[in-house]
């Protein structure tokens, strides 16, 4: 076992007095039209959620479910905090999001499949044509990689349906997935398959992404080779071909421990597999996310308890209907995916668009013409994607003929002038934007509004999600109340169903980095006894909604005043030639801390000097003289992961002229360059020291 060096007790983490300085915005009610045809627009939903029916209220989320063997007992908190739900109940997950439609369902599509490259056509999935597929790579599977229940199977594969088929397949089998992102590299893959423990790995020949053909056999060398390294041999390759009707296409895998699955599949067309029932606590899936240093978490997430959290929250907060045409743009590799691209809408039997490559390519319309096209009614993306979108094209939406009725934002704060883009350009003030929080940890989600019964309010959460208790708490664990306009970390006091199990391999971490700063009883068998803590700042409104203002460690504690960094890029968004802005935290001689900003500006923007002056001057007005930046730097190209996500630890490595660590698994390394070159060797501000629009320097403090 690891040693548990994601303690919180860190003391950059565990101070929650935060100033906030985001302002309260209006709350918008739900288009009437969405109200008038959503899952949920009763308020009574509130009452069979109330705290007093926990834990059997979430029988509603499991009887969307067809179960083999019924449950006996709905929460077993023996062994708390490792949970068991829906104890005594079996079922498989692939006949409950498959076989089960074949009834009613079977030739309607499941997915969509856009290509990246234009001129290559989408391709339809039935219902039937899924089920025939996932039986046919089940069978496999199980006669060619001798994969039983319970073992672990490493996927690595792009954004193609290949990536469902083989998940679904191993759900069959009541074997474990373990997808790693298709954008990580063979050594990160490697790493994670000598975790997990796997001897399969599941991939294909190549994908096309941003114009070019990405070349997976080579990665799946290195992953072995890096598994191996640290110990784990892998017994089979499986290589899917991503262009199955032209098999000479490219080399065929090495002989030996590869196969080539198309060829083999076309030979066992039709073969049939029975659904393995499988207790609800086997774990269905491991999904490895980050913590705050060392090695990736493998965080396990049961059969039972799981899906229906995701059949559940699909239903009610995405709103999922089966008319609909449902686009989730987050890549399977990350939970987003899983919950609510696979698991989920599958489970309701939903049509969705799948794609391959990035929303921007060839053009930025391109996202808008997939969604005109193929009349998707329903969109789910992250705030870094809208701003990308928006960035690249603000007035695109408007030159095509989209119809939503339903948006999601996922995955980080979004600040308010962006919601409003979303709201306004996107959505046309017709649909309604749900803006979820939750974690890979947390399986599905925990705080949002609920489309068709509560107000959306920009750049808040929203309520919890029914049945959670949330609660926000300071580093004595005593309760920030709503409304104080404090900020304190975010906990759940209860379990939920789609909690996850543990960290695979590590129990000890499980128990160290989520529960012990809050535990009042260690041997203690009582729920209320063992708070999640989630590694999040928020603060809880007086209405009740949650704003999530980041992880802790992303928060600037200047001069004693703690700022949330996203509070600082908000109010840099809000000068109109502000594409995107990162803050990081600088080391400063008298204040601790300060932040510095950096920004990447919207084509053709003004002079980059009166946009420094003009954020200098938003961030003094929005939030206070305590905010202002050492420095603010107009960039070229932000350094980004490739899911897309800005990458501050480099930007703040930059800034306080440290080393930047690996950045070889960034999106675009070259980024980082082009910054340092701006910054002269002592890691300060080269030609944007920050100029002051309104006089002295604060003393605030
Ligand atoms: C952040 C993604 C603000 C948060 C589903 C969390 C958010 C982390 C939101 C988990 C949101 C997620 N508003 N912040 N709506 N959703 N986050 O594991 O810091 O990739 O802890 O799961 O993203 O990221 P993860």
């Amino acid at each position: 076992m690891s040693s548990p060096r994601e303690t919180p007790n860190d003391p950059e983490v565990s101070e929650a007095q935060i100033a906030v300085h985001w302002k309260e915005e209006p709350r918008i009610d739900p288009p009437a039209e969405f109200v008038a045809q959503a899952n949920v627009a009763d308020v009574a939903v509130r009452g069979r959620f109330a705290i007093g029916r926990f834990p059997e209220c979430f029988r509603e989320y499991a009887e969307l479910l067809d179960w083999a063997t019924p449950w006996h007992t709905t929460l077993d908190t023996e062994r708390a905090p490792f949970y068991r739900w829906f104890v005594g109940g079996t079922l498989n997950a692939a006949y409950n999001c498959v076989d089960r439609h074949l009834a009613r369902h079977a030739s309607k599509p499941a997915f969509i499949w856009v290509p990246e490259p234009e001129g290559e056509p989408s391709r339809v999935l039935t219902y039937r044509d899924l089920y025939e597929h996932v039986n046919a790579f089940a069978a496999l599977l199980r006669d060619r990689a001798g994969v039983n229940a319970g073992d672990r199977v490493t996927i690595h594969l792009p954004m193609v349906p290949e990536l469902p088929i083989s998940m679904l397949a191993c759900a069959r089998l009541g074997a474990i997935h373990s997808v790693v992102f298709g954008g990580f590299s063979g050594d990160a893959c490697g790493v994670r398959i000598a975790d997990s423990g796997s001897r399969v790995l599941v991939t294909m020949d190549g994908s096309y992404r941003n114009g070019k053909w990405l070349d997976h056999r080579g990665t799946a060398d290195v992953a072995v080779a890096a598994a191996r390294r640290e110990g784990q041999e892998v017994d089979h390759r499986l290589f899917w071909r991503r262009h199955p009707e032209r098999p000479g296409a490219v080399a065929p895998p090495a002989a030996g421990r590869d196969l080539d699955v198309n060829a083999e599949l076309r030979r066992r067309r039709g073969s049939l597999v029975p659904p393995v029932p499988m207790p609800a606590e086997a774990p269905l899936f491991l999904m490895y996310t980050s913590g705050t240093t060392g090695r990736p978490k493998g965080c396990q997430h049961s059969t039972g308890g799981y899906l229906a959290y995701a059949v559940g929250t699909s239903r009610i907060y995405q709103d999922l209907h089966p008319e609909d045409i449902y686009w989730c743009l987050a890549d399977i590799g990350w939970i987003t995916g899983h919950s609510y691209i696979v698991y989920g809408p599958l489970a309701l039997a939903t049509t969705s668009v799948l794609y391959e490559g990035v929303p921007t390519f060839p053009d930025p319309a391109r996202t808008w013409r997939i969604a005109a096209k193929l009349g998707v009614t329903t969109l789910h993306t992250s705030p870094t994607t809208i701003r990308l979108l928006r960035k690249a094209d603000p007035d695109g939406p408007r030159r095509f003929d989209l119809r939503f009725k339903h948006l999601t934002t996922v995955g980080e704060p979004i600040e308010p002038e962006v919601w409003r883009w979303y709201y306004e350009t996107v959505g046309r003030k017709r649909a309604v934007i749900v803006d979820t929080w939750w974690q890979t940890e947390t399986g599905g989600v925990l705080c949002s509004t609920i489309p068709g019964l509560d107000p959306m309010k920009p750049g808040s959460t929203g309520p919890a999600a029914l049945g959670i208790f949330p609660s926000i708490v300071d580093d004595e664990g005593v309760e920030v109340p709503a409304g104080s306009g404090r900020a304190g970390n975010l906990c759940i006091r209860n379990p939920w169903p789609g909690m996850f199990q543990t960290i695979w391999g590590d129990p000890e971490r499980f128990l160290a980095t989520y529960f012990r700063k809050y535990n009042r009883a260690p041997h203690s068998r009582d729920w209320r006894d063992w708070p999640y803590f989630a590694g999040d700042g928020a603060t809880q409104s007086a209405d009740g909604y949650f704003r999530v203002l980041g992880r802790v460690d992303d928060v600037i504690n200047v001069a004693g005043h703690r700022l949330g960094t996203k509070e600082i890029e908000s109010a840099c968004l809000s000068v109109p030639d502000v594409a995107e802005a990162a803050v990081v935290p600088v080391h400063d001689e008298l204040k601790g801390r300060r932040p510095e900003v950096y920004l990447a500006l919207k084509p053709g923007s003004a002079d980059p000097g009166a946009v420094v002056l003009a954020v200098a001057r938003a961030i003094e007005n929005q939030i206070g003289k305590i905010a202002r930046p050492r420095a603010i730097r107009v960039v070229p190209d932000m350094p980004k992961t490739r899911s897309g996500k800005i990458m501050r630890r480099v930007l703040s490595a930059l800034s306080n002229a440290q080393d930047v660590g690996d950045i070889t698994t960034l999106a675009n390394p070259e980024a980082v360059a082009a910054i340092q070159a701006m910054i002269d060797v002592r890691g300060r501000a080269s030609p944007a020291r920050v100029p002051d629009p309104a006089g002295p320097s604060d003393t605030n403090q």
